[in-house]
Parts: structure tokens; sequence; C-alpha cells
């Protein structure tokens, strides 16, 4: 059993493994080589040798437990037809929906699209730096994709006025999106995912009263379907405040924590298996900084079921050495 699965189905406590979010990324100059000479960031996905190789990329220098697949939340929308850019200094844009053209998409032509993706796991699972690790495959949750193929782009604060107003559309692309998450979770799988993630990363921007709608009951469908698969399902429902309600409505095998919630009180009211928190931008900070930070969460779930990792994203500007030093600290522990 790979240390992951020790601590997501044995409930081991003793051994603490570690990956981070956004481990392959800017703030690697190997990445950045890659990234400079391949300016269109689909087509980058679409590499599978490339992609492959950019996933391996953060376990050749550090002494990660799992690599994630190096590629987007939104090559589902990509699949489903839409059309999806990413632009320098602006982030994601995609463009307006057909829905007819999204209600017509057929399973085939939607793999065809993205069967890129799929060998590049199959390689990264055959690689030998991956041997006794996990490989993550992940998904964007229904809601927060859903936001990105209304929205058109990040929403940052807040959603576009009159997000709610056409409710059929929104009714329409949550079912459609339902089906081909889960087509995408499945193909992941086949070809060597051994864990999924769900990002959620616009939980936070909807009030309570419609987490269940939207939130909680399209996530606990997917982890119901991910376990069916026999596959453990790790949630991020970055920026909601009642985590605990969340756990006990979707029951995920993990629960991923952003940086804004207090440990202290999620390691009491949360028996499940917990994840991440560390604030990424403590990494940009001195060496004694970063470790009184990666020692407090350490110390606070020391006797519970814990896969270190951050509460969001490394940042682009973090320098590698910081990230080495950190993997030690846990290591050591
Ligand atoms: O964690 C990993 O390293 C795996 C690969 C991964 C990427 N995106 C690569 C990427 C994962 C898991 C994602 C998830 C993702 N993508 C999320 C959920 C997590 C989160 O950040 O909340 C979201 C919201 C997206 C959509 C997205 N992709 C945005 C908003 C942006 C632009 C912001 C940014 O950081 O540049 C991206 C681009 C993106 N996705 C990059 C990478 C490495 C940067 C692209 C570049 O090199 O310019």
């Amino acid at each position: 059993m790979t240390p992951i699965q020790e601590t997501i189905i044995n409930k081991k406590t003793t051994n603490k493994p570690i990956w981070l979010m956004r481990q392959a990324g800017r703030y690697l100059p190997e990445f950045r080589e890659i990234r400079k000479v391949n300016p269109n960031f689909i087509n980058l996905c679409l590499n599978e040798n490339l992609s492959s190789e950019i996933t391996l990329q953060p376990l050749k220098r550090f002494e990660l437990d799992a690599a994630i697949i190096f590629s987007d939340i939104l090559m589902v929308p990509y699949g489903l037809n839409q059309e999806v850019e990413f632009k320098k200094n602006f982030g994601p844009e995609l463009g307006s929906i057909n829905l007819e053209k999204i209600s017509n998409i057929n399973e085939k032509d939607f793999l065809n699209k993205l069967y890129p993706i799929y060998k590049s796991i199959k390689k990264v699972k055959e690689n030998k730096l991956t041997k006794n690790k996990d490989v993550i495959g992940f998904v964007g949750a229904p809601w927060t994709l859903l936001v990105y193929m209304i929205n058109k782009h990040s929403p940052k604060k807040e959603l576009i006025r009159d997000f709610f107003k056409d409710k059929f559309l929104i009714n329409k692309i949550l079912i459609i999106l339902e089906k081909f998450i889960k087509v995408h979770i499945e193909h992941q799988i086949k070809n060597g995912a051994t864990v999924i993630q769900i990002f959620d990363s616009w939980a936070g921007l909807l009030d309570e009263k419609d987490l269940p709608n939207y939130v909680y009951t399209p996530t606990l469908n997917l982890v119901n379907y991910v376990e069916s698969l026999s596959v453990p399902v790790i949630c991020f429902p970055r920026g909601i405040k009642n985590y605990k309600k969340f756990c006990e409505f979707v029951k995920p095998d993990v629960i991923s924590i952003d940086y804004d919630i207090d440990p202290i009180f999620i390691s009491k009211e949360i028996q499940i298996p917990v994840q991440g928190g560390l604030n990424p931008k403590i990494l940009l900070a001195d060496k004694e900084s970063l470790k009184k930070e990666v020692l407090k969460y350490l110390d606070i779930f020391k006797d519970h079921p814990y896969i270190f990792n951050l509460g969001h994203g490394v940042m682009p500007e973090t320098n590698p050495m910081q990230v080495d030093y950190l993997v030690k600290l846990v290591k050591d522990y």
C-alpha cells in the first residue's frame, strides 16, 4: 500500500505523506523552459509526452508521495466543445455557450478530444518515479465548472449579476456536466489514477442556503461514483465556512482544507482523514517562519490521519529550495 493509501484506508497517523497542489508549475525553471516554447496551454495539456514529463518534474526534485497529472479542470468544458483559452496574466477565458452544441456531444467525441490526457496518465503510472506512490487524477466539481462556463472567466470575488437568471440553462448544464465528469473520472482511473481529487474552487461564492443544491448533492453523486470504482476521493470545497456540514452530507474519504479555516477546530470536529491547510504564501517567507507554520500543522494533526499539502496551489514566485525544505521538514517529523 502507498503511504497516502495507508493514511486514507488504514487511517494511519504515524506517517504524514505529502504532495502539493500545483507542484508542477511556474515556480519550477524546468517547467518555464517548456512553457516558453509552448504558448498554448491547452495544447500543452494535450501533449502526452510533455504533460507526463511536467507531471514528473517535481518528483525528480522532491521526495513527494504523489504525482498530480498536469492538466486543468477546464479541460472538461473544452471536451464539451466550449472554447477555452488561457491568456497570459489574465487566466482562462471561455467562449459563449451553445446549449444545443453541448447537448449533442456524445461520449466518443468527448473522449477523442481528451484522449491524450489518459495516455499521459498511463505514462506517468508506468514510470518508475511513481512506484509505490499515488497518481492523482482530478476534476472540477460541477458547481465550479458551471461558474466558469457561465461567467467565462475567473469570478474573483463575486458572480456576474443575473448568474441564476436562466435556471433552465443552469440545470441542463449541471446534468451534462455530471455525466461527462463521471466519464472523465472513469477514464483517468482506467489509465492509472489511484486517487481522485474534486476541486470546488468557487464553493465559497454561494450562500449557505444554495450549498445543498449546487455543491452537496452534485458532489455527493461524484463521490459515490468514485467510490463505486474502489478509488479514494478527496474533496476540496474551497472557501466554504462549514466544512463539518460538508463532510456530513458528502462523506468524502478525505477533506482538503483551505488556509482560512482554523486547523485546531478541524482536528477536533472532523473525524475523517484531512489534507492541506498551510498558506502557500508562507513559502515566500524565511525558513524559520516556514518551519514554525509547518510544525504547527504537523502538531495539530499529530494523532489524525493527515496528508500534508497547502491550502491552495504553490505560487509562481516560490523558490524551489523552500519547497525542498518543506518536504524535508515533513519527512523528518
Ligand atoms: O496541481 C497541479 O499542479 C495539477 C494541475 C492543475 C492545473 N490546474 C494546472 C494549471 C490543476 C489541478 C488545476 C486545477 C484548476 N484549474 C483549478 C482548481 C484549483 C484552484 O486553483 O482553485 C482552477 C480554478 C483552474 C482554472 C485555472 N487554470 C485558472 C484560474 C488558471 C489561471 C491562474 C493561474 O494560476 O495561472 C489556470 C492555469 C493553470 N492551470 C496553470 C497551471 C500550471 C498556469 C498556466 C501557465 O503556465 O501559465
